[in-house]
This record gives structure tokens, sequence and C-alpha cells, in this order.
């Protein structure tokens, strides 16, 4: 009985030479190619699921978007389609608007900020607010890093440099109005689109962190990067709802367990590897510029702008406030 239920979750369940016949495989989405922040959150979730389990529950990851693209994995999981997927966290927020407040600009201010965030009660919050919203459940959190402007046609380093420029953002509104606030309409498109965008020169830039502009090899078509600190970006793994409610108590737990494994191996994996693949970048050519004057002119535009156009969707003013005052700084009137 329980082998069907997760065969109609989508579930393969095959022979593997490390764990016993009769493992169940999950099929888990990686947004991204191979060697990012994705993977290793994949990998490490893989590896303590099977421990916990002792053998009984596993994982395949099919990275680079062989599942579908990061949205589309989101409504895959919600119809029961998808077991898995780990995807940035700006592609939940159209299914789950509340996600939304850890999108908005210059809100995440370091690494320690993530990780609190997430790991606290304003984290446990959006997890029960996404089963509700979306029909998936986040059970690890990702860590990626600064998103960083990359174009291959100029340095940016003001407000000014960026006119002109065509980026390419998700298909996420808050992203889409940052960069109105700085003065250029972006092109919002899928991830699954943006290297070819970029290759073909639809779109001259797009921002992501370092670690997925290296494991997606976009120093083959982008030149400069533009050191902003505007998102830090949250990549959860997330779970079918129905999937996870059809197992038992037991493997709820491993599989919990093993997500809660998984988001402490992603912070340190971004924290041992960040430094080494931007210097890597740099050695493959690429140009780092860092923003004038301390990034003071993106940081009053897009918050003076973008935050109080999202407070309804995000759920209130409070919620905002809520974050902030988790990270010790001042409530917004
Ligand atoms: C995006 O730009 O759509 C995402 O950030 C891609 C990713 O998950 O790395």
């Amino acid at each position: 009985m329980k082998m069907t239920i997760k065969l109609l979750a989508g579930t393969a369940i095959c022979l593997m030479a490390s764990v016993p016949a009769f493992a169940a495989e999950y099929r888990i989405a990686v947004g991204d190619g191979a060697g990012g922040t994705q993977e290793a959150l994949g990998k490490a979730f893989v590896e303590a699921l099977e421990k916990e389990s002792g053998g009984e529950m596993t994982g395949k990851l099919f990275v680079n978007g062989q599942l579908g693209d990061e949205q589309d994995t989101v409504t895959a999981a919600a119809t029961g389609t998808l077991d898995f997927s780990i995807l940035a966290i700006n592609n939940i927020t159209p299914f789950s608007p509340s996600v939304g407040t850890l999108t908005l600009p210059y809100v995440i201010l370091s690494q320690d900020d993530a990780e609190k965030v997430t790991q606290g009660e304003v984290g446990q919050q959006m997890v029960e607010q996404t089963i509700e919203d979306a029909g998936v459940r986040i059970i690890g959190w990702g860590y990626s890093g600064f998103r960083v402007l990359t174009n291959s046609k100029k340095p940016v380093s003001t407000v000014a440099d960026l006119q002109g420029l065509v980026v390419r953002v998700p298909k996420n509104e808050i992203m889409i109005e940052t960069y109105k606030s700085w003065g250029i309409n972006p092109t919002p498109m899928a991830w699954g689109e943006t290297f070819a965008a970029l290759q073909q020169k639809v779109v001259d830039g797009q921002d992501n962190p370092y670690m997925t502009v290296n494991a997606m090899k976009f120093y083959e078509v982008q030149k400069y990067i533009t050191d902003l600190r505007y998102i830090f970006s949250i990549e959860p793994l997330i779970v079918s709802e129905a999937l996870f409610e059809s197992l038992s108590e037991d493997e709820q737990q491993h599989v919990l367990a093993a997500g809660e494994a998984a988001t402490q191996a992603s912070a340190a994996f971004l924290r041992e590897q960040e430094s080494r693949i931007r210097d890597e970048l740099v050695s493959r050519g690429m140009e780092i510029t860092k923003p004038a004057d301390d990034e003071k002119e993106f940081i009053e535009l897009a918050t003076t702008n973008v935050w109080p156009k999202f407070y309804d969707q995000i759920g209130g003013v409070e919620v905002l406030n809520g974050v902030l005052a988790s990270l010790g700084r001042d409530p917004v009137q």
C-alpha cells in the first residue's frame, strides 16, 4: 500500500547499489547546474536521508532544470507529480507571497541574517504559510550568497551606469520593481532560458550569486560583475505536501531531520567556498566592480520605492517588521 501511494506521488522505486533493494527513491529537481549550492544542499540531504532511514529512503538529483523550470517545479510538487525541488526563494514567491519578505531588497544583509531568519520563528511561519498557499513544504534552507549583477557590456558602479542595459530578472514582481526603482525596465524570463538569452545577447545581463554564476558557467558569456548586495539568495528544499502527508510518522521524521542536516551543510558550504569561487571567476576573466558610495544610491531608491508597494502582498508591514525585529533592526512606520 505504501509503495502504491509513493508511486502515485511520482516516485520511482529502484534498486540502488548503496541502499537496500526496497529503498524508496525520490526525484529531486535542482534548478542550477552541478557544482553550486543547490547541488551541495541536495547531496547533503540525500546522504542524511539514507542515514536517518537506515537506507530505506534515498533520492536522485536531476540538476540543470531537467525536471522543469524552477517555477514549474512548484506546481509539479503541489500536484504530486514531483517529489522534491531545490530552487531560489524568488521562484516560490509567485505562489506564496509572504515569502516575498525575504526577496525585498536590502532586508537580509548577511549570511548570519539569512540563517537567523530562516531557522527561527519567522522561517517556521513561512513554512506553514507555504504549505497553505502553495501545497509544498519547505524542509531545508540553502544559502547561496548575495545576488551580484553581471553583464557583457561595461563595468557598472552607479545607478547611472545601469541605464541602457537590458537585464534579465526572474518572473518576480519585487525584483522587477527593484530594477524599475533604479530607472530601467528589466526583462522577466524563466531561469532555464537565461543562459541562451545571455549567449545570444537577447539580454545584456542578469543577477545571481557568485556560486550560481559559476555553476551556470555564465563566465562564458558575461564579463563584468557588480558586487551588489540587494538580495541574499535563499534556496529552499521543498517537498510535495501530498507526498509528505502520505509518509508514515517515522518517514516524515527522517525527511525533516535530513532537511535540517542539509541546511547546516549548506551554510558551511557557502562559508567555505564563496571566496574561492569569486577568485575563480576572476581567474576566468571576469572583472568585479564595487558599487560607488557603499551602494547608498541603490539602497535608498530600492527601499523607499519598493518596500511600501509590497506590504499588502507580504501580509502587511507588520510581517516585514517581524523580520526586521528578529534581526535587531528598527521597524518601518
Ligand atoms: C533565478 O534567477 O531564477 C534563480 O535565482 C535561479 C537559481 O535558482 O539559481
